[in-house]
């Protein structure tokens, strides 16, 4: 079997790492080739994630870089297609809901290669998100969805596509949490920043709906409020660092940071006393862990982490950043919940067992 993945952000990393590895320990004799579009570049956004996770180097990269939406799209098809009508693969697997998913999905079925969605059926039923439609589209065209929640098979039966290519499998992204757990809990990472372990506030914030308008000035504002009485360290996406170069003032306990390796964010967000986020990702990867999540967004596609009581939607309402220290002193420390159904760290291993089958 000829398995082509197809793969190009931080996010896609993390999430087809433990996919490669399942399918290599299962299925020896597949010829598996990785492609890395390019979308994302800087080593700390790519390279450290393959070096990380363990990740073969990729077999072809292509290059795409930033640019807009039809221009990364348009670029990925056509860098792709030669390469797929050369190398004829059985299956192109794709992750998540970039615009590299969407590309790669539309290239191969038209080339009439078999498709596996990797997160398959998430919706945030905002259509103004261009995730939203990368997902709707990749999941429409795709022969094979592999869903991590029981609301993403709800979704997928309400848009009508038939049960039986829809295979819940559990989630990849918390497969490659738990493989690394014994190399993050002891780094402590927040001490590099002079940080104690369950004192600040962890933030990330890149969806252009926040950091693409002025709204990004006012989120900067309410936390220089919060670090008066919480310290912030916020690494920072490169999206959101150029549109802050230089136009923000910051107060001494609010630290704006590079991005971190996957190894050193994991290890603030579990030492975090809490996250602020906008991220997909990083709402699911504190619920694995119990960490209190506040989400910067008007909804999400991942409501099994609003259910479970990690996370909160604040609404893409800046001012509301400041309520913070105050609901995390609220909390019962010693709530928890046990993580979703499947959230096990074996879902690759269930996805190498079914293409194996
Ligand atoms: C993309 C995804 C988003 C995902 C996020 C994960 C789409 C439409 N968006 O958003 O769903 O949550 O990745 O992080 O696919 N840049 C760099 N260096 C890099 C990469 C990007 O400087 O290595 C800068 C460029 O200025 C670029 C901007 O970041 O224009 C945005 O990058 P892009 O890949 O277009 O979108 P993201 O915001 O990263
Ligand atoms: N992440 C990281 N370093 C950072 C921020 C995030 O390693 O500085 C990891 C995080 O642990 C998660 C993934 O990147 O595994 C989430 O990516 P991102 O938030 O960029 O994308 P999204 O999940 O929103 O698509």
């Amino acid at each position: 079997m000829r398995i082509v993945h197809v793969l190009g952000t931080r996010p896609n990393f993390v999430k087809m790492a433990p996919l490669i590895a399942a399918i290599t320990r299962r299925m020896p004799d597949a010829d598996q080739a990785i492609v890395h579009t390019g979308q994302h570049y800087d080593r700390l956004m790519s390279e450290i994630f393959f070096e990380q996770l363990g990740v073969p180097a990729p077999d072809y990269m292509l290059e795409v870089g930033s640019g807009t939406h039809a221009q990364q799209t348009a670029r990925v098809m056509e860098r792709l297609e030669p390469l797929l009508v050369e190398n004829r693969p059985d299956l192109v697997v794709v992750p998540g809901d970039v615009n590299s998913t969407v590309a790669a999905a539309l290239t191969a079925v038209k080339l009439e290669i078999p498709v596996a969605h990797l997160e398959s059926g998430l919706r945030s039923y905002d259509r103004t998100m261009p995730e939203e439609i990368n997902r709707i589209v990749t999941d429409q065209i795709s022969d094979i969805l592999y869903v991590h929640s029981e609301e993403a098979l709800r979704n997928l039966e309400l848009e009508g596509i038939p049960a039986e290519r829809a295979h819940f499998v559990g989630n990849t992204m918390i497969d490659s949490l738990v493989a690394l757990q014994d190399r993050f809990q002891p780094l402590q990472s927040c001490r590099e920043f002079g940080l104690e372990p369950g004192t600040y506030l962890l933030v990330t914030l890149h969806r252009p709906a926040l950091v693409d308008s002025p709204l990004l000035f006012e989120a900067v504002a309410a936390l220089n409020q919060v670090s008066e009485v919480m310290p912030v360290l916020f690494p920072v996406h490169p999206r959101t660092r150029a549109r802050l170069a230089g136009n923000a003032e910051l107060s001494e306990n609010l630290h704006l940071v590079d991005p971190a390796g996957y190894l050193e964010f994991l290890s603030l967000e579990a030492d975090a006393g809490a996250v602020l986020t906008d991220s997909g990702g990083i709402q699911e990867e504190t619920t694995y862990l119990g960490i209190p999540c506040f989400t910067l967004r008007d909804n999400t596609e991942r409501p099994v982490t609003i259910e479970l009581g990690t996370n909160i939607l604040l609404g893409l309402d800046p001012a509301r950043i400041a309520e913070i220290p105050g609901i995390i002193a609220g909390r019962d420390p010693e709530a928890s919940s046990d993580p979703p159904p499947l959230w096990d760290g074996r879902a690759a291993d269930r996805i190498a067992d079914l293409l194996a089958d």
